[in-house]
């Protein structure tokens, strides 16, 4: 089936021998992939909206995986079943991912894996996740029309991490090829920005851009 790079590298990551809920499927073609691709017994795909929908079921229908993909309209996590033990959520920002996890948090304690793709705001995702008690067992990064995508994978399981790993990404930060060193670099290149925008009343967030800064320089072999 036709994928883009970025939906085909979260369904890889999916574990094969899951039950994921797919959170703001739209056109629902993470969760044809896993089940006619990879092969996964059944899924759920949900979204709030009804645009998506019509659009998810008729690619459900396309595939003919009717009785493999359950599409639910639903409000974030209001869309979780009894037996679900993963979840992906892609193409939002950081912080609508951290409200949809936040808002039923209770359902989190089932949960093995996330798969989250936040367009933005990462470090706060990774912060939410850590204090769920998460760690952070995978992250990749795709490029898609000269975006660079993040994808983070958590895994249950308590782990502390130091400012500078969760903010470089402690995966991320052992990884040497050049797309690592592109985000890097561009992210750079918006600290330093956000640091000449900033006003001098701003003292915390000042030093803390600078401290950001310093980090990206050291893991960018830059002075
Ligand atoms: C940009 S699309 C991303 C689609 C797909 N996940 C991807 O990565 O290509 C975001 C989708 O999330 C849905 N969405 C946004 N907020 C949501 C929420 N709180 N609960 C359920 N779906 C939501 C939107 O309706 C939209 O279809």
């Amino acid at each position: 089936m036709k994928i883009n790079n970025r939906l085909k590298t979260i369904g890889d990551l999916v574990p094969l021998s899951s039950y994921p809920l797919d959170i703001g499927c739209d056109h629902a073609l993470l969760s044809i992939y896993l089940v006619k691709e990879k092969k996964l017994p059944k899924v759920i795909a949900s979204d709030n909206k009804s645009g998506p929908l019509k659009k998810a079921a008729e690619n459900i229908n396309f595939y003919k995986v009717k009785d493999k993909v359950k599409l639910v309209k639903a409000e974030g996590l209001d869309s979780y079943e009894s037996g679900i033990d993963t979840i992906t959520i892609s193409g939002m920002g950081g912080l609508n991912i951290n409200k949809i996890l936040d808002d039923n948090k209770r359902y989190l304690k089932n949960i093995k894996t996330l798969i989250l793709s936040p367009n933005n705001y990462s470090l706060a995702v990774k912060r939410k996740l850590t204090k769920f008690g998460y760690h952070i067992s995978n992250e990749t990064l795709v490029k898609e029309n000269n975006i660079i995508y993040e994808i983070l994978v958590f895994t249950k399981g308590r782990k502390y991490y130091r400012y500078k790993k969760l903010f470089l990404g402690p995966v991320l930060m052992t990884k040497k090829d050049i797309l690592t060193k592109e985000y890097y670099k561009k992210l750079l290149s918006t600290k330093e920005s956000l640091l000449k925008a900033l006003p001098k009343s701003f003292v915390s967030k000042i030093r803390l851009t600078k401290k950001e800064i310093k980090y990206l320089k050291e893991i960018l072999d830059l002075k």
